[in-house]
């Protein structure tokens, strides 16, 4: 087994090698003056079980086209098997058509993936779990949520916490977290009532004196988040924290979650952070290497990855 990485999140790709006790495969990905990416594998991989560690997060075309290049690098070198490992993968939102005439471009994306010669993918809390079938390839889809629980159960007091999803969509994940803690589930129901009007945010629950713990897959615009943050509030919440897993926190979403009311949020190393989001007061980081780790290994010695989330 060898394990290798772009340039998008080499400090995961790092942790994962140390929970595997495996030294980084030697590559460089650099760029012509043109941009144009140019990867060189500095190690023999001939007949090796090869795992690429990318995620294709911001800037997501660049990190996507290094990702191809390296599983084409890879394939021309003679790997027996090339593991796509993206923890975060981008164009996932893009999973079917909004309207007439429009793309559906996380298809199109796992097939450029195929296409460059993966023969598996390994990825974490997709925007949906359909788009595993996306895939012509064996595709796994690890869940962050053992690790997000095991973090709540470190800091909060469980007897008060309530697990609330910040819209309609998201209820089945945060369903499966307040399974784990055995706590109790309220919904963030956004709604228009009608074209102009500014949306409603009704909660369905009472969180009342509750410490309530927001779940979801991606914070971008953080726009979900804080406006869900704002109704827990005044519907007489004590306190809010989110558990994310993937920060994507484009633009000004770091300043909007730093001069929100949000107690804290909490995200996954899915995407590199950034140094404004390390020294964001309120936004912790917490590791998923030895969880992309531990299916890394169990995936080379042809074991069950399911069996991680029992
Ligand atoms: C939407 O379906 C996702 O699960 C997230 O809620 C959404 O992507 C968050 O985006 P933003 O932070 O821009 O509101």
């Amino acid at each position: 087994m060898k394990v290798f990485a772009g340039n998008s999140n080499r400090l995961l790709a790092e942790a994962i090698c140390n929970y595997l006790n495996l030294p980084l495969g030697k590559a460089t990905v650099r760029r012509f003056a043109d941009q144009e990416i140019f990867v060189e594998i500095q190690e023999n991989v001939r007949g090796e079980d090869v795992f690429l560690v990318q995620s294709t997060s911001f800037p997501t075309n660049d990190h996507l086209m290094e990702l191809l290049i390296m599983i084409d690098a890879m394939r021309r070198s003679s790997a027996r098997r090339i593991t796509a490992v993206i923890p975060y993968f981008g164009y996932a939102r893009q999973d079917r058509k909004p309207g007439p005439r429009t793309p559906i471009s996380a298809k199109l994306v796992a097939n450029l993936i195929t296409e460059a010669g993966a023969d598996r993918v390994l990825t974490l809390d997709l925007h949906a779990g359909q788009i595993q079938g996306f895939f012509d390839i064996p595709t796994d889809n690890l869940y962050a949520v053992p690790i997000l629980s095991r973090d709540v159960k470190e800091n909060y007091n469980l007897e008060n916490v309530m697990v609330v999803s910040p819209d309609v969509g998201g209820v089945v994940r945060a369903r499966a977290l307040a399974k784990r803690l055995d706590c109790q589930l309220a919904i963030v129901d956004k709604r228009r009532e009608r074209a102009g009007e500014s949306e409603v945010m009704n909660v369905i629950g009472d969180v009342t004196g509750k410490d309530c713990l927001l779940i979801d897959d991606i914070v971008d615009s953080g726009g979900t988040l804080c406006n869900a943050a704002e109704a827990l509030l005044k519907n007489g919440a004590t306190s809010v924290t989110a558990y994310i897993t993937h920060g994507v926190l484009s633009g000004g979403a770091v300043a909007r979650v730093t001069s929100s009311k949000l107690k804290e949020l909490v995200i996954t190393d899915s995407i590199q952070p950034t140094t404004a989001v390390q020294s964001a007061h309120n936004i912790r980081v917490i590791s998923t290497a030895s969880l992309i780790g531990e299916a890394i290994n169990r995936t080379s010695q042809e074991e069950s990855v399911s069996s991680l989330f029992d």
